[in-house]
């Protein structure tokens, strides 16, 4: 076996203060296509006794190093290694000149300096950076940077663009024109950015809390203007919140946002300066669907918060990430819920948590929100880095409250900013504000793992009394156990909300112990206990309730994520037993009646009435099993969405028809009543299509499909018919492909949901779409639509003959040096391979194996492939 040198693991408890600080940097980029010279002076400081200083640095051709005016001498006085600079002997204070080139057309993996579709860009979090220049590149060393870009030709780049503010611009003697930038805010080297491009430009402006006028600019593609407007409202919006929720504003004159075409993530917070994938600012009406614009606005919001969690107060080393980014999501979140839809929004997260974050918390991949060991770290943007942490700061607001939490922001930014700070930083402000000992809360830090609650109930009639034991264990052996608040409801029999007098004002349980008891006296009879409102904790509850007491909560919980929950736990009872007993699924009446009672209320919200019936996916339902039954699952909702669909066929029209015309309003387009209208109406489609037959459900779809205006109901209209296999599936797609072959977000879409077809044939159409003129190897938004979509289409990944893993396997290998980063997010559905069947774990092991023995492998692969097979 050819096994390429091992990457190194970095562990937390190593961290080391740099022994180097960095106070100002001055960057000089000399802009081209395949040389970009970068001169950058740096003053330097020692903060120990080293001797020696060593740079990091990627792929850079080095030009020559200059100290305190100095030309020094290589090998002599410094040497260049594969990934670092070392200079010999440094003196305690200096200034040093590192010159060097960079090739940004070459490219492809979108980190460092890149040369895209016409436009210079850079990202450098998490380790970008040191592909630009050689540079202490880690987030403890914050500098103040100034920033000059030349280009020869002006007309080509009339924006160039960095972080803070425009403080000069000229021509050089030889005819370079240049801009420079100056960032008064220290900052850490992954909040660097440059861009340099011919944009549309959209202005505006917001004044501060404090009466300062800031100046807020959005560079898009040319002829997308129009496309820019909701995302500035979205960011003045972020701005007013951040400012009246917690107290905080905007710190500089001018905001820039840049939409560009090639980028791996959603977006990044540079200092001043944010990139935007485009796919989270362009969105107008006739392209883009209300999810979409519902994403632009917390996509908008998150980077926007990040300006003061993540900039003002950033990480000290990245195993804190978390601090940044647990914290910005629950900002976002909090943002997006006090919009208007809370209920909706929470359950939309409650079902990232439990498809994705408890799947990955069980798999090999499994780190706790702060890991202890790295690889390779653009591997931790993750879903338990990012929305578990968000539930842990969650967890923390609910024990402490709206007023106390505040107070503890406040106590955490006081003494942390303009620094670097760690996770436990943020808890300890977190203790003093509250008084609290969050000793035993911590280790939500440290372990990982998702936690299952047990709930029983014993009632005495005599004592009117209910006795509650609440149990935790851990899905990880060597887990202490953990804090966790369980909000619950109590409801009599009849539904009414009871209170009694040991229930906490707020609700909320606290468990710490593996067991324990808590009793509730004056009840006259027996009630329906409801624990995790609001899904309080990111656990599992082993559910033993009856069928009368969760048609009750559905009925009657105050809380809409326990209506909801109680509902998922029936479908779940449903397609558990389907797949136990190898019959037919069938569901209960209480459950369909409750459903049909939903449809055709017009006073129950039609978003959550859509949530409701919203079956979990295949995926869901697998995480749910130790050892996933493949095809089983995959009868079994096949079955449930059947049965939904024939069993509600008179509702679901009837509901279609009620909501219609709120969800075509022209005048209320984006209001919450239109957006749930349409969501509804998507939703009944989705099941009405597979009523192939019938005439109503045609004319719907037909009418539905030509709601031009809207492209919720077109896109639903086309998804409803494409999953379902109905005949207007085949001219639908042509329709939509003639359509908007021009707009490559909008065939996004149509790449993805042919990808997700729940049926043998979309292997095979997944290969033909690789070939489409719409699809684009080196451009990630179209490899997730195709790809990563297919990724998520479970039980066609794991088809029996492995047509499926050879599929994602080809496209992993042919990104592996393009593209490492994308590749790895391909990679992920793979690594689970223990909970298969012995075909399928053969299989798995198999492709891991031949992947690992590629040549080149990338670390990103590599420390997957590893933590999989070992
Ligand atoms: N920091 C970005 C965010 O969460 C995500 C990101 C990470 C973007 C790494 C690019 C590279 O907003
Ligand atoms: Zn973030």
């Amino acid at each position: 076996m050819t096994v390429t040198t091992a990457p190194t693991a970095r562990y937390r408890k190593d961290y080391k203060a740099p022994s180097f600080s960095i106070d100002t940097v001055d960057l000089h980029f000399y802009l081209d296509d395949t040389c970009t010279r970068v001169v950058n002076t740096m003053q330097v400081q020692k903060r120990d006794d080293e001797p020696d200083l060593v740079l990091d640095g990627e792929q850079l051709q080095l030009v020559q190093v200059t100290l305190d005016d100095r030309l020094l001498v290589a090998e002599q006085d410094y040497k260049v290694g594969r990934k670092s600079l070392t200079i010999y002997n440094v003196p305690a204070q200096f200034s040093l000149t590192i010159e060097n080139t960079i090739n940004p057309s070459a490219n492809t993996a979108l980190e460092g300096l890149y040369k895209s579709a016409g436009v210079f860009c850079s990202q450098c979090e998490a380790e970008g950076f040191r592909r630009i220049t050689y540079f202490l590149d880690r987030p403890d060393v914050l500098s103040v940077y100034t920033t000059t870009l030349y280009v020869a030709n002006k007309e080509e780049y009339p924006h160039l663009l960095s972080n803070g503010n425009k403080v000069d611009t000229g021509t050089t003697a030889e005819g370079l024109s240049w801009v420079r930038w100056h960032d008064p805010y220290p900052k850490p080297s992954y909040l660097f950015a440059v861009v340099a491009g011919d944009f549309d430009l959209l202005e505006d402006t917001y004044t501060t809390a404090e009466g300062r006028q800031v100046l807020l600019q959005f560079f898009v593609d040319k002829g997308n203007l129009n496309k820019a407007y909701f995302a500035m409202e979205a960011l003045k919006n972020s701005m007013r919140w951040d400012e009246q929720r917690f107290g905080l504003s905007y710190d500089l004159d001018i905001y820039m946002v840049v939409a560009v075409d090639f980028f791996n993530m959603g977006a990044m917070e540079n200092k001043g300066l944010n990139v935007f994938n485009s796919k989270f600012v362009l969105a107008d009406e006739a392209s883009a669907t209300d999810q979409d614009f519902i994403n632009v606005e917390a996509v908008i919001g998150h980077e926007y918060f990040h300006n003061w969690t993540g900039n003002r107060i950033t990480c000290r080393d990245w195993f804190q990430l978390s601090l940044k980014e647990g914290l910005t999501v629950f900002r976002e979140q909090e943002f997006s819920a006090d919009q208007g839809m809370r209920a909706v929004n929470r359950i939309q997260d409650v079902r990232i948590m439990r498809t994705h974050q408890f799947e990955e918390d069980a798999g090999p991949m499994a780190h706790a929100i702060r890991p202890d060991i790295v690889v390779e770290m653009n591997n931790f943007y993750t879903v338990t880095i990012y929305n578990k942490g968000a539930e842990v700061v969650r967890m923390l607001h609910t024990l402490l409250g709206e007023q106390t939490f505040q107070a503890g922001m406040r106590r955490y930014i006081a003494d942390n900013d303009g620094k670097a700070a760690t996770c436990n930083d943020f808890l300890q402000a977190m203790e003093q504000a509250s008084g609290r000992n969050l000793n035993q809360f911590k280790r939500w830090y440290s372990q990982a793992g998702t936690p299952e609650i047990s709930v029983q109930t014993d009632y005495s009639r005599r004592q009117r009394k209910l006795t509650v034991t609440i149990s935790q264990a851990s899905d990880k052996p060597a887990n202490a156990p953990f804090h966790i608040p369980i909000q619950v409801e109590l409801l009599s029999q009849q539904g009414e909300p009871l209170h009694p007098p040991e229930l906490p004002v707020n609700s909320v349980l606290e468990l710490t112990e593996p067991e324990q008891t808590f009793t509730f006296t004056g009840l006259k009879e027996a009630p329906v206990f409801a624990p995790l409102a609001n899904f309080s904790a990111p656990v599992k509850c082993n559910d033993t309730r009856s069928l009368d007491e969760l048609i009750t909560i559905t009925r009657f919980a105050q809380d809409a994520f326990l209506r909801w929950d109680a509902v998922q736990q029936l479908y779940s009872q449903a397609v558990h037993e389907a797949i136990a007993q190898g019959g037919a699924l069938t569901l209960p009446n209480a459950l369909i009646d409750g459903l049909k009672a939903s449809l055709t209320d017009g006073n129950s919200d039609p978003a959550l009435v859509a949530l409701l019936l919203q079956i979990p996916s295949e995926e869901g339902v697998a995480a749910e099993f130790k050892y996933v039954p493949v095809s089983a699952i995959h009868r079994a909702i096949t079955e449930l969405h059947e049965a939904l669909a024939r069993g509600l066929y008179t509702e679901l029209l009837q509901a279609w028809d009620m909501h219609w015309p709120q969800a075509t309003d022209k005048q209320a387009a984006f209001s919450k009543e239109a957006i749930a209208a349409r969501m509804l109406c998507n939703t009944c489609l989705g099941y009405l299509a597979a009523m192939t037959d019938s005439e109503a459900v045609h004319e719907r779809l037909q009418r539905q499909f030509a709601a031009e205006q809207s492209m919720t109901l077109v896109f639903g209209a086309l998804q409803a018919a494409v999953h379902n296999q109905h005949r207007l599936a085949e001219v639908q797609l042509a329709q939509f492909a003639n359509r908007w072959q021009h707009d490559p977000l909008v065939m996004d879409k149509w790449l993805a949901v042919q990808a997700t077809v729940r049926h043998a044939s979309s292997i095979a159409k997944v290969h033909e779409l690789t070939e489409h003129s719409a699809f684009d190897w080196s451009n990630p938004n179209r490899v997730y639509a195709l790809l990563a979509s297919f990724s998520h289409n479970f039980a066609q990944l794991h088809q029996a003959d492995g047509a499926g893993y050879a599929l994602l396997v080809s496209a992993i290998k042919r990104l592996n040096t393009a593209n490492p980063q994308v590749a790895s997010r391909l990679l992920s559905p793979l690594l689970n391979w223990r909970r298969f069947n012995d075909a399928r774990q053969g299989l798995l092991q198999q492709v891991l194996s031949d992947l690992r023995n590629m040549p080149d492998l990338a670390p990103d692969l590599f420390e997957k492939i590893e933590q999989s097979l070992r």
